[in-house]
């Protein structure tokens, strides 16, 4: 609530400036056409960005076919994802676009790469020859464990030039975390590095997958990218290296007529269990919602040169680095290493190097900047900025302010967009010729996407109240489901309300109908824009053995939104402090990765639980903020437990 008190407080606003609006993709006037349209009748409006945005090979003869909450867009439609963001940019009037840069690569250490949409078919051409001479048919899972390299980009667009479905996993996710993920997939391909480059120095990554595949029967093969140079092992008979692969492999592949619903890929993401969920996305809607919003958001042009700082790991990289993106014809800029090195202007010197126009990343990323000092950004020219994009979590008023003023000069109109891994694109969203912005607010609904702010019961909350968000009706890029768990999925998602998606996030909505969003509303904390659910924490530390019990909450933190908090519970006779706070921190890193490290480690010899056994984590997460007042506590079951936890004993 004080959050939202604070928002409220919020009054300033920004209007569209007339010199951006004069130039942008979609004006004024199309913005209320499109609304209009897209409230009326959805399908329409979608069909019609399907027709104008995406090329079939097929045209559809349904456009939507939904039994809740099963959706099928675009229904006996064909078409080639690899085709649509590489080949129609080499033909007819987009010849041009030949040797136009698709990919604009910066690595670490400052080395650079520049890859034109000519040699981008060429690479994807033979790396999907590549894959299919390693026995990888339509429909097979290929999993990705890869560093922020082109062959990423190249690798994935391979498969969806045949079909193949990827299953891309962090690279800062352990191996344990990449195991359990190539299994559920069941991936019979693996795409990987010697390593990369983070803070001026090599880390590996293919000893992470000799680790996973210990576990995982279903690889056949190994493709190993040299990045590093590092000294790799690899295994006879299943491990190759990218080069000999490539070196002779024919440049000559068609791409595969592929249904509207052939699934494209799976991307993991935390739930409020310890078992991550396997999110799926086909081809034809997911197209048309990323390839449409890119183009009306980020107003992309042919002249732009686009940086979105999102690993490929994230939705975001692959919604809006690759696919929305290249679909469009543009420039897409991909950075491999930490945002600040060598210098903390590392990400400025980039954009002055390249003369970066649109910039989309992270208020995790914006609050860090702010707090390493203005002279950075400064110091560089950014004159060539003309856009800006939030995504990932709330944008506090102070950073979005300072993103304005620092970063865009006060020139640059601030989409600040809500999404999810399971919306597959950008729902709520400023149009950035058409939308007055309010600092801290996403604004409003894209035209098309029914959003709304319900109650337990299903029934529109008033403003200025908080609620749920929901999405009354199917819109092409949703999820399709959690791979192998349909139930789950009904559970989730489609189970609090009838035939109405259930986001996960509370929010609110002001008297001029802005969507103000205040983060998740289950178990799962939102670390730098990074999910990781309590539950996942949770069983990372309770299997090891000196803890009998943990509970992890989130509190706030100045800097990554949320840092996670974890009380434990040693067992018997164990010696705790220091060490063995860094080993259970440690213990999290492998089983999960470095990203669900817990910022503090609280022992306890109970944690507080209400009569019935249930953890009271409300309560602890007033612990963890070291608040004053907890609340109510009378259905503790034990009150020394709260005292002893709060540190008065
Ligand atoms: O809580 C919301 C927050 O991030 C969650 C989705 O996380 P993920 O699936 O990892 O995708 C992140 C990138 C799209 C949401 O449920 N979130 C995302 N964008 C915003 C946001 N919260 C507030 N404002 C946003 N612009």
């Amino acid at each position: 609530m004080a959050d939202i008190e604070s928002l409220l407080k919020e009054k300033r606003v920004f209007k569209p400036k007339p010199e951006f609006s004069r130039q942008a993709n979609w004006k004024k006037s199309t913005i209320n056409e499109y609304r209009r349209l897209g409230a009326k009748n959805p399908e329409r409006f979608w069909a019609k960005m399907a027709r104008e945005n995406v090329s079939w090979f097929t045209r559809w003869k349904k456009v939507l076919q939904w039994k809740a909450p099963n959706a099928k867009w675009f229904v006996g439609g064909k078409l080639n994802v690899s085709y649509n963001c590489i080949d129609r940019h080499l033909e007819g009037d987009n010849a041009w676009r030949r040797n136009k840069a698709a990919i604009i690569w910066e690595g670490e250490p400052g080395d650079s790469r520049v890859i034109t949409y000519g040699e981008l078919h060429r690479e994807v051409c033979k790396f999907a020859n590549v894959l299919k001479g390693l026995g990888v048919k339509k429909g097979d899972r290929v999993a990705f464990y890869m560093p922020m390299v082109p062959e990423l980009a190249i690798a994935m667009l391979a498969c969806t030039r045949i079909g193949a479905t990827h299953s891309i996993v962090f690279g800062g996710f352990s191996a344990e975390s990449l195991r359990d993920r190539i299994n559920d997939a069941g991936a019979k391909v693996v795409v990987t590095a010697d390593g990369g480059y983070r803070r001026g120095a090599p880390f590996p990554l293919k000893p992470a997958v000799d680790d996973a595949l210990k576990g995982a029967e279903c690889v056949e093969k190994v493709v190993v990218v040299k990045r590093t140079g590092t000294q790799t092992e690899m295994t006879a008979g299943r491990d190759l290296w990218w080069h000999e692969q490539m070196q002779g492999a024919s440049t000559k592949c068609a791409p595969a007529k592929l249904d509207a619903e052939h699934p494209l890929f799976i991307l993991y993401t935390s739930g409020t269990t310890g078992k991550p969920k396997g999110i799926l996305h086909t081809t034809g809607g997911y197209l048309t919602h990323v390839t449409t919003t890119a183009q009306a958001i980020f107003d992309l042009k042919d002249e732009d040169v686009y940086w979105c700082t999102a690993d490929i790991g994230w939705i975001t990289g692959h919604s809006y680095v690759i696919y929305g993106v290249l679909a469009n014809g543009a420039t897409t800029l991909m950075y491999e290493g930490v945002p600040t090195h060598p210098a903390p202007d590392r990400w400025w010197e980039i954009i002055e190097k390249w003369g970066v126009t649109v910039f989309y990343t992270a208020p995790t990323a914006i609050r860090t900047f702010i707090r390493l000092g203005d002279e950075h950004p400064n110091g560089r020219d950014l004159s060539s900025l003309r856009l800006l994009g939030s995504v990932g979590e709330p944008i506090n008023p102070e950073a979005w302010i300072w993103y304005n003023k620092v970063i865009g000069k006060r020139r640059c109109p601030i989409v600040d967009t809500w999404w999810q891994t399971e919306t597959g694109g950008i729902m709520i969203t400023p149009l950035p010729a058409g939308v007055d912005t309010k600092p801290g607010s996403a604004t409003l609904p894209f035209p098309g996407v029914d959003a709304a702010i319900l109650d337990d019961d299903g029934d529109e909350v008033e403003p200025p109240n908080g609620g749920f968000l929901a999405i009354r009706k199917p819109w092409p890029g949703m999820m399709r489901g959690i791979w192998g768990d349909p139930q789950r999925f009904r559970e989730t998602y489609w189970s609090k309300w009838k035939d109405i998606y259930f986001a996960g996030d509370g929010a609110h909505r002001d008297k001029q109908g802005y969507f103000w969003i205040m983060g998740r509303v289950d178990d799962v904390m939102n670390i730098s824009g990074h999910r990781i659910g309590t539950m996942e924490v949770e069983s990372a530390l309770v299997s090891h053995a000196d803890v009998a019990e943990a509970a992890v909450v989130g509190r706030p933190d100045a800097i990554t939104g949320t840092a996670i908090v974890a009380f434990v519970t040693p067992r018997g006779g164990v010696v705790y402090g220091d060490t063995l706070s860094k080993t259970l921190r440690d213990q999290v890193a492998k089983e999960i990765g470095a990203i669900a490290k817990p910022a503090e480690i609280r022992f306890t010899d109970a944690l507080p639980k209400t009569r019935s056994g249930k953890i009271m984590r409300r309560l602890l997460r007033d612990i963890a903020e070291g608040k004053e007042s907890v609340g109510d506590t009378t259905t503790l079951e034990d009150y020394s437990v709260l005292a002893r936890l709060r540190g008065d004993e």
